[in-house]
């Protein structure tokens, strides 16, 4: 049976294993670098990229393997040809796919009509891959997940809600503070809430930052515009204003709060350039951390 990573759920088994296989991968001790020897990555974005894009491609090679990148333009998708018969053709042809689409149906409906796994690397519901890495970086910053509290601030977005199953798999306290009209996505947050309560830790969506941020230990926003919402950007900004993380906010954190953003960032707007150019900040180590977690789930699923 092919493995699909359409959400962060359908790694639930294999959490454990693929972060301890991410980093025995990033600290080199597998140096074999032939796990996916001749094996064919295609990669459909129909959105803009820097690091899934560049992470995928070098992980892929360092693994042995390559990649095959599609964007919508210059590919028959962008001139109607269907999901479906682009699946069924690209599985004659490459051992796995990586797809970033504007919709969710569209990832599972690839995922649907493929012989071979496919991996979703950014919709609007969910970034399983963005996850994997920042629980990468977690692990490594903090050494543990349980007793930790992730306090997300701003927009609800496909960030937040993999973040949110993500937290409650590994026990981890998670608390989402956003603005009602953008809060995660309800039914993602039901199953958060009930993996969560399984698993004895909090998940919880509040109004207030402060309160999700006081005695954090990790604070992580994303940008408030996300792909393919230009056209609400203003409102946006006007109503996220409040849920801005600045100096003010990460120091009702514990004192060794660290700082996340899944980039790229908007300084003066989510975050300010004092919190992720300080001290506290980890977003670089968090952006490397995306491909030693991929690795790990290409060996997962492809190898
Ligand atoms: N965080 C993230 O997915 O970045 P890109 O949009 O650059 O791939
Ligand atoms: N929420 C953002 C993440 C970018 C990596 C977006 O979807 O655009």
């Amino acid at each position: 049976m092919k493995r699909d990573v359409i959400s962060v759920l359908d790694l639930r088994e294999d959490i454990d294993d693929i972060l301890s296989s991410a980093l025995e991968l990033k600290q080199g001790n597998d140096k074999s670098g032939q796990q996916l020897k001749g094996r064919t990555l295609g990669m459909i974005f129909e959105k803009s990229s820097t690091r899934t894009r560049v992470s995928f491609e070098v992980g892929m090679k360092q693994l042995g393997g390559h990649t095959v990148y599609l964007n919508q333009r210059d590919s028959q998708l962008g001139r109607g040809e269907t999901v479906a018969d682009t699946a069924k053709v690209l599985s004659r042809f490459v051992d796995g796919m990586v797809y970033r689409a504007f919709s969710h149906d569209n990832v599972m409906e690839l995922a649907r009509n493929s012989s071979v796994p496919v991996i979703n690397a950014l919709d609007d519901c969910e970034h399983p891959c963005q996850v994997m890495a920042d629980l990468l970086t977690i692990l490594e910053k903090k050494g543990r997940f349980v007793g930790l509290r992730l306090a997300y601030i701003g927009d609800g977005n496909n960030v937040c809600n993999s973040l949110a199953l993500g937290a409650a798999l590994v026990g981890m306290d998670f608390v989402a503070a956003t603005p009602p009209e953008y809060r995660p996505d309800p039914e993602l947050l039901i199953k958060a809430a009930s993996i969560a309560f399984e698993n004895d830790c909090i998940s919880e969506v509040v109004m207030d930052p402060a309160e999700a941020a006081a005695g954090a230990d990790i604070i992580y926003t994303d940008t408030w515009v996300s792909m393919g919402e230009e056209a609400e950007a203003r409102h946006k900004e006007s109503v996220l204003i409040p849920y801005q993380v600045n100096g003010e906010l990460m120091a009702l954190a514990k004192s060794d709060c660290i700082f996340m953003h899944c980039l790229p960032a908007h300084r003066g707007f989510e975050v300010t350039a004092g919190v992720i150019d300080g001290p506290q900040s980890v977003v670089f180590d968090q952006a490397e951390n995306r491909m030693h977690a991929q690795k790990a789930i290409l060996i997962k699923v492809m190898g």
